[in-house]
């Protein structure tokens, strides 16, 4: 590359930028009144995300309006189960729905015309390429088997994710099958992004904080090592970011174990706990969503307490979950000022 570099890439090759550099999950959202605009216009939420020219927008909005280092890719981890055919929908105050799958379902998954389907979203890849400023990462991303399995399996979401762990307890082995058929289509979707311009790639397991132990290890830890073994097989220096929600003590080993350039924390983890991981390797995250909706004191202490600990190592700036619909767009400002006044 030429032209100047990007901080994103620099801190996931394990450079410490000062200061860290910043972006949020679920940056393009609700919360923004320009999103709210656009999304009506576009039709239904899979509409936006299959329509290159409404997702480019969506995808610039926050970069113009906060400057922050990385877009990530407009679209939705569940675009996989809808080009499986499992016919997803977001119905407007209920979350995303689709029919839910069973062993013979699974049983008749094929590969076939899957990253066709997803070809809109690729051009969106390419096209954000091409629009954004040279400084500015681009991250492309999946939903981890596990998270995507959850909702192809209940047919909805839940709030603990049990219809997909009695399914796993009792199917052991064609639920192995579903984890693996998903970790190869999200490698193969995830090569494509790169190919088409992204810089890095940010793997979502939502769910993973429902697991046991011994559940963590089969059904978080070996489908996400998977895909990234298979995304590096065929590019060589992929860039990845793997993200546990939950994970809690069990990311001490989930990055040796995964092999990702860069561990998510939601906002449970505590920070010396995180201080700890980050001599492993760059670490992303982790300030409470919640304080982006109240912002003054309770947004600079959050802010504070993360720089000071977590300031001074490979550290991407971001919160430890998506930003909320409530959230106030002057305090995603404060947020970004705050952190780029800090010095080491
Ligand atoms: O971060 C970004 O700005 C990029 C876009 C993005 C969306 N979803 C857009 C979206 C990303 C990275 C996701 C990931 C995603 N989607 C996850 C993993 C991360 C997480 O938040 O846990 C999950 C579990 C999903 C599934 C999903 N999509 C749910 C449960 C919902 C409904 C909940 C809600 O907030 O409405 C969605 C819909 C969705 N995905 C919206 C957006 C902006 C809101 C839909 C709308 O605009 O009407």
């Amino acid at each position: 590359m030429t032209g100047p570099s990007r901080k994103i890439v620099d801190v996931l090759e394990g450079k410490t930028v000062t200061p860290p550099p910043i972006w949020l999950m679920r940056q393009a959202g609700r919360y923004l009144p320009e999103y709210r605009e656009t999304r009506a216009k576009a039709g239904s939420f899979l509409d936006l995300c299959y329509s290159p020219e409404h997702a480019v927008e969506v995808t610039l909005q926050p970069i113009r309006r906060y400057g922050f280092d990385a877009a990530i890719l407009f679209s939705d981890i569940l675009v996989i189960p809808d080009a499986l055919k499992r016919n997803v929908r977001f119905v407007q105050g209920e979350g995303p729905q689709m029919d839910p799958i069973d062993v013979q379902g699974i049983e008749q998954l094929k590969t076939d015309g899957v990253v066709d389907h997803l070809a809109p979203v690729i051009e969106t890849v390419r096209r954000l390429r091409r629009e954004l400023p040279q400084e500015t990462t681009l991250l492309g991303f999946c939903g981890a088997p596990w998270t995507v399995a959850t909702y192809m399996i209940a047919g909805h979401g839940t709030p603990d994710q049990a219809p997909a762990r009695l399914f796993a307890y009792r199917h052991p082995t064609v639920f192995a099958r579903l984890l693996d058929f998903l970790a190869d289509v999200s490698a193969e979707y995830l090569i494509a992004q790169i190919d088409a311009g992204a810089d890095a790639v940010q793997i979502f397991d939502s769910w993973a904080g429902v697991l046991g132990e011994r559940e963590f290890e089969a059904f978080a830890v070996r489908p996400v090592a998977r895909t990234i073994r298979a995304v590096r097989a065929a590019r060589p220096g992929a860039r990845i970011i793997a993200f546990a929600k939950g994970a809690g003590m069990n990311l001490k080993s989930y990055r040796q174990q995964t092999d990702a350039n860069a561990i998510g924390l939601d906002w449970s983890v505590p920070l010396s706990f995180a201080a700890e991981l980050q001599k492993e390797g760059p670490v992303q995250g982790n300030l409470d969503p919640m304080r982006v909706v109240t912002g003054g004191r309770s947004l600079e202490e959050g802010i504070d307490a993360i720089l000071q600990k977590l300031g001074h190592g490979p550290l991407i700036f971001n919160l430890g979950h998506g930003i909320t619909p409530e959230a106030d767009p002057a305090h995603v400002t404060d947020l970004v000022r705050r952190v780029r006044e800090f010095t080491a």
